[in-house]
């Protein structure tokens, strides 16, 4: 008999035989017949562990559920709730139904009560992220639902305390500023090279960090975006060693690189390069949902206890099975097919970059310090405008992942082919075509150039009282808001900031020109949110 003690324990056969009993029990009472015996004894698998996979699942088309915990309890799950073999009494409260939301939540299982048990989910969860970890050659790695921006902040909080500085590029993402006001850190902000013919940034100089850490020497830590949201990449190797050389971890945002050290022509990942910790969304580069991020740690210089405590304080307490599954499934196609994708992606982007240099006027950003998947697309020779090729875009089915008025950003990954990138390549020239004006010179995004007069840390002036002060009365006063044009979501004015009649220029730029312009309290810009006086 199962008894109650053993419930939480039971596998799924046992679940499924104590079900059948119950309904024979039910059956025999309506047809009045005897006692039911429940047969064969109570093994303490897993509630929500299946009969052993069909290698044929057309869902999971290259097999990968034999490799992938997380993808097999997910596969495992969503097919019973798919024939109708659950009635959950749990969350979420959907309960598998598609005719109250509709198709919107096909495929969503928790992580805890559906792709495992709520007390055996921990399980594959670690034994998918230690598979993560050895293929990265980390020996901490947790998957967050909450992408890099939760990475970056999780990272924040590990590596130092409140009021201690840490060294930190300048153009980084808003979700690593946003951790300096979680954890209390001060910013030594260092800046990028910048590219005078582009106006984009390089990466940020060795030796700009070591003069860095020189004037800081109490600073915890060095944490950098690498590659660039252009895809610059820098000396990661020569960062580890002036960040260990001064006794502190180095940190990379490596949001835009989860292919990184998975083909000879690519460059090294943050970990193989020596850092200490790397966060990586899944979600772009890789085939995962949305939201889907890995954080990678070796933990000679971040223990991994402060690493959990700082990862768990920002995480859901529900995340999502099939963000957790698909970020294993991308791990595991990594780990068997990642050679020979990258292969054809490398081909995909190095054969765009050969048709775009045929087009008069267009150019493309590469050569040493540029990662080689990456296509960065500049139309100033052209004189077309970015918004008016990517509306073009649009209207043809393709969105583009960044367009200013001098560039346009498709993302190409591992999940594209050579006909894709024709279809797209046809499009985006036809347009160049379409909207040609007077060759001019690039502008020089102010993300990129940004030269920050810090007046109070993020987390003081977080915090601090802060009124609202017409756009003209502005310059001057210090901000209390993170402003950034999006993309490519590098802050123009940061808390903590003096702000500047160039500044508020700058932004007035991007938005004049159909820029979005993020998370300001008034994206007008006709106000500014500042510290009180
Ligand atoms: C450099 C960088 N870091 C972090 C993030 C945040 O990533 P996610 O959208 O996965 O939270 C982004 C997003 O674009 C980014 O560009």
């Amino acid at each position: 008999m199962l008894t109650a003690a053993r419930w939480d324990q039971a596998g799924v056969e046992d679940v499924a035989r104590f079900v059948a009993w119950l309904r024979a029990l039910r059956q025999a009472a309506v047809s009045g017949a005897g006692a039911v015996q429940q047969t064969g004894p109570v093994d303490s698998a897993a509630m929500a562990r299946q009969p052993s996979p069909d290698p044929r699942d057309p869902r999971d088309p290259r097999g990968l559920r034999s490799d992938a915990p997380l993808l097999d309890g997910w596969l495992s799950f969503t097919a019973r709730a798919e024939a109708g073999e659950l009635t959950p009494m749990s969350v979420p409260g959907h309960k598998q139904r598609q005719d109250l939301t509709g198709a919107v939540v096909a495929g969503d299982a928790p992580l805890y009560g559906g792709v495992d048990s709520i007390k055996h989910a921990d399980v594959p969860l670690a034994d998918a992220e230690a598979r993560a970890a050895a293929l990265w050659g980390a020996d901490w790695c947790r998957f967050s639902v909450a992408g890099s921006t939760h990475g970056n902040q999780a990272l924040a909080l590990a590596v130092g305390g409140d009021g201690r500085e840490i060294v930190v590029t300048r153009i980084l993402h808003r979700s690593v500023l946003l951790g300096l006001v979680l954890a209390g850190l001060r910013p030594v902000w260092v800046r990028p090279e910048l590219d005078e013919q582009t106006g984009l940034p390089a990466a940020v100089a060795v030796s700009t960090v070591r003069a860095a850490l020189r004037e800081h020497p109490d600073a915890c830590g060095v944490f950098l975006g690498d590659p660039s949201y252009v895809g610059t990449t820098g000396d990661l190797a020569g960062h580890a060693a002036a960040a260990h050389e001064a006794g502190v971890p180095l940190l990379v945002d490596q949001a835009w690189a989860a292919h990184f050290g998975f083909h000879p022509a690519l460059p090294a990942h943050a970990i193989q390069a020596g850092a200490d910790a790397l966060v990586t969304s899944a979600h772009k580069a890789l085939p995962a949902y949305t939201q889907g991020a890995i954080v990678l740690a070796r933990t000679e210089r971040l223990p991994a206890a402060r690493l959990n405590r700082a990862f768990e304080a920002t995480h859901t307490t529900s995340p999502a099975g099939s963000i957790a599954a698909s970020i294993d499934a991308a791990r595991a196609l990594l780990a068997r097919d990642g050679h020979e994708l990258c292969e054809r992606l490398l081909r995909c982007v190095a054969g765009a970059k050969k048709q775009l240099a045929q087009v008069p006027g267009v150019a493309v950003l590469d050569g040493p310090g540029v990662e080689p998947t990456k296509l960065v697309v500049l139309l100033a020779g052209t004189g077309a405008h970015g918004y008016a090729i990517e509306a073009d875009l649009v209207a043809a089915g393709m969105p583009l992942e960044s367009a200013d008025r001098d560039t346009v950003i498709p993302i190409v990954t591992i999940a594209d082919d050579e006909d894709r990138v024709a279809a797209f390549l046809d499009v985006l020239v036809a347009s160049v075509e379409q909207n040609r004006g007077a060759p001019r010179t690039p502008k020089v995004a102010a993300s990129w150039t940004v030269v920050p007069q810090t007046v109070l840390s993020p987390r003081e002036a977080f915090f601090a009282d802060n009124e609202i002060v017409p756009a003209s009365a502005a310059a001057g006063r210090i901000s209390a808001e993170l402003i950034a044009p999006y993309p490519p979501g590098v802050p123009v004015l940061a808390p903590g900031e003096l702000i500047t009649a160039e500044a508020i220029d700058s932004l007035r730029e991007v938005k004049a020109d159909g820029g979005r312009i993020a998370y300001a309290a008034d994206p007008s810009l006709e106000t500014f949110q500042v510290i009180a006086d």
